[in-house]
């Protein structure tokens, strides 16, 4: 089977590892890949968001299933270019990838539907989201309708910083058109967990659970981020939430897009909160989550190939999925001084020590081949993941692992996977 994956980051890097265990690839592509999903796949450089030269390619090449990892082709409606041309594909149609691209639809389709979540108003026009404001609960959470870089919620205080969130969003547009529209939504407190979960339309199955930490500190300090680290599973995430979930959340989250008419066939990334009420989504993405796909994925046991296919045909429910017990933990190695300003260009040590290591991987996320040498080449640069008997084992491995790279400006957080001390 020839296979192309779409995207090049650290989360297609985690796919392209997965199809290159499978038996049934013979051929791996990637557009526009990078220096490390290289080392497994042929490379094409052509844009994420360019379906018809996607579609060509994928003719030239017979490519038998295309994989779509980033959001935002899915949300322009990439996979339905596949489709369209009779090439198989992984990731939800435009009208089903609405589920991250606009907010206000997924807040709005948890409402109808039921599926617990934060108390939320929309607003299209300012003096009306300040007005709400007012008189409104602090702390409150203001959130872009549109796709953002995961940059687009701002939490807020005070009715002061609540007012000059609405003019960042709604007037300064410091996100574009993302912020024409906004909800305004309570702020809840809790555990974040993510889950994962394959979808074929009707039928819906977790992954194992994960947790992201998104500031660029130690001690969840500084700026958000794509993801700093992650792990899995989660210590949280009891088998009682589990079984909450998927009577609560996920199936009828599947149920209410088959009678929306928008039948989702891909990943849904549930983001949930732990509240003290039980546990309510923060958001849906419609895609595998990066850095969270580089703990979950290792650990799966099952032939990704058969998982997606059986998506693509309707037929989850006869797959099992099975997870290994070893716990999972990544730590992503960034370019000092992002998620605003850094270098890059710089030659990175060590990649090779990862080659003949079982329960280690580098994933390259920002890497790019100069001269026949790896150098950094994005604020997220690599994600180190080691497994291990337990959580706090596999957080040992993977920062020992952390120390076989180097590369000018490193930048790491020290405390990936910290909760789990707590327990
Ligand atoms: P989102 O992109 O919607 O997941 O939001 C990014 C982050 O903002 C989440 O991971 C949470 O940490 C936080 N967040 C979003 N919505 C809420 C909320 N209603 N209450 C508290 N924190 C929130
Ligand atoms: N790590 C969060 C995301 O992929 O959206």
């Amino acid at each position: 089977m020839n296979v192309l994956i779409v995207g090049g980051g650290g989360r297609e890097h985690a796919i392209a590892v997965k199809c290159s265990e499978s038996k049934r690839v013979t051929k791996l592509y990637a557009a526009p890949g990078n220096a490390g999903i290289a080392q497994l796949a042929k490379c094409v450089d052509i844009s994420v968001m360019d379906g018809e030269a996607l579609v060509a390619f994928a003719k030239e090449k017979d490519i038998d299933l295309a994989i779509v990892g980033p959001d935002d082709p899915l949300v322009a409606g990439v996979a339905d270019c596949f489709k369209d041309a009779g090439i198989k594909v992984f990731g939800p149609e435009k009208k089903a990838a609405i589920i991250e691209g606009s907010k206000a639809f997924s807040k709005d389709l948890m409402k109808k539907y039921g599926i617990p979540s934060a108390a939320y108003e929309t607003f299209d026009n300012a003096d009306d989201a300040i007005a709400y404001i007012e008189n409104a609960k602090m702390p409150i959470v203001l959130k872009a309708d549109g796709l953002a870089l995961g940059k687009g919620v701002l939490i807020c205080n005070d009715v002061e910083e609540a007012k000059a969130g609405v003019k960042t969003l709604m007037l300064d547009k410091q996100f574009g058109a993302a912020g024409d529209r906004i909800v305004i939504e309570e702020f809840m407190t809790g555990r974040e967990v993510s889950v994962l979960c394959y979808c074929d339309g009707t039928h819906i199955k977790p992954m194992a659970s994960a947790q992201d930490h998104k500031r660029a500190h130690d001690g969840d300090q500084g700026l958000n981020t794509g993801g700093m680290g992650t792990f899995s599973p989660s210590p949280f995430y009891t088998d009682d939430v589990d079984k909450f979930c998927k009577e609560h959340i996920y199936q009828p989250t599947m149920d209410a897009m088959k009678a929306e008419g928008r039948d989702f066939v891909g990943i849904l990334f549930c983001g949930l909160m732990l509240t003290e009420d039980g546990p309510k989504v923060l958001e849906y993405n419609a895609r595998f989550g990066d850095p969270e796909a580089q703990v979950v994925l290792p650990r799966m046991k099952n032939d990704i190939i058969d998982v997606m296919e059986a998506c693509i045909e309707g037929r989850l429910n006869e797959i099992e999925l099975v997870f290994e017990d070893k716990a999972a933990v990544c730590v992503v190695l960034a370019s000092d001084g992002y998620p605003e300003h850094y270098e890059k260009g710089f030659p990175i040590e060590g990649l090779d020590t990862f080659a003949d290591k079982d329960d280690y991987y580098v994933f390259h996320a920002g890497t790019k081949l100069v001269d026949g040498k790896i150098v950094t080449n994005g604020g997220r640069v690599l994600g180190v993941t080691a497994k291990g008997a337990t959580l706090v084992d596999a957080r040992a491995n993977a920062y020992k692992a952390t120390e076989w790279i180097s590369f000018e400006n490193k930048y790491m957080r020290h405390d990936i996977g910290k909760a789990i001390d707590e327990q």
